[in-house]
């Protein structure tokens, strides 16, 4: 674990206003302990991360976005750029969410687009993959993992590896209270690991954070941070209430 961060980050999806947003921060600020090992990250809507880059700077909450366009700038309305966020003060930039997957036509190729996209513009993609229950069932969970690594770090170089996050999300533990068991979630995060080991070398595989995603709480945090190759949260629900937020961060300490 010292080779790597932890990184405990918080996805908002589609909530909270500006105002909700200074309300989180007010109150999240009195529960914070003081600095933690881990690295804490909240990736908010669009609209609100000038507010947040200011609202968090002093309590080290890094503050991420929720997806980004591939192209720097161009004839592309209503979409956001890397280079864009990179100048608000963005560190950290989701990539592949399986909702996105699912509601917005992404495909492993667009992601691959945008890992080097977020990595030109210098920030720090998080990049989700995850089978859905179908293919659980099937048995083919690692070989589609491997299918989406290696498909999202197609002509990524080893040098720009260590901007490089992983986030392992289930589909069927996604908002549904369903959590991947921690033997399910450090298998599976393992996997990644030795995807990585194959395409750079261990130096390399041993330093990237790979998280874990779906239903994750104060609850059952501790448990799946213990798994050697869990480096981290990538919360949603639970991301969205400052004490339960607070509680997975302390889980990470
Ligand atoms: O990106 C985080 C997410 O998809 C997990 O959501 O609500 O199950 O924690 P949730």
């Amino acid at each position: 674990r010292r080779y790597r961060k932890t990184i405990i980050a918080g996805n908002w999806k589609m909530n909270k206003t500006l105002s909700e947003t200074r309300a989180f921060a007010e109150e999240l600020k009195p529960l914070l302990g003081r600095p933690k090992w881990c690295e804490v990250v909240l990736c908010v809507p669009y609209v609100n991360i000038p507010a947040a880059t200011r609202l968090f700077k002093d309590c080290r909450i890094a503050i991420g976005a929720e997806n980004c366009h591939y192209e720097s700038s161009g004839a592309y309305t209503g979409e956001v750029s890397a280079e864009m966020l990179k100048e608000l003060g963005v560190k950290y930039v989701v990539i592949g969410h399986s909702e996105r997957r699912q509601y917005y036509n992404e495909t492993d190729f667009t992601v691959n687009k945008k890992v080097h996209a977020a990595l030109e513009a210098g920030l720090r993609p998080i990049v989700c993959v995850g089978e859905s229950l179908e293919q659980r069932e099937l048995g083919v969970t690692l070989e589609l993992i491997n299918y989406q690594v290696k498909c999202a770090l197609a002509g990524v170089p080893a040098e720009k590896m260590r901007h490089v996050v992983f986030a392992y999300e289930p589909i069927w533990a996604i908002g549904t209270g369903k959590t991947a068991t921690a033997q399910e979630a450090g298998e599976v995060c393992e996997t990644i690991r030795t995807i990585i080991r194959k395409l750079y070398g261990a130096r390399v595989a041993r330093a990237v954070t790979i998280q874990y995603g779906g239903s994750m709480n104060p609850k059952n945090a501790f448990e799946l941070l213990a798994q050697p190759d869990v480096d981290g949260g990538l919360i949603g629900g639970a991301a969205l209430k400052p004490d339960q937020f607070v509680e997975i961060i302390n889980a990470a300490n």
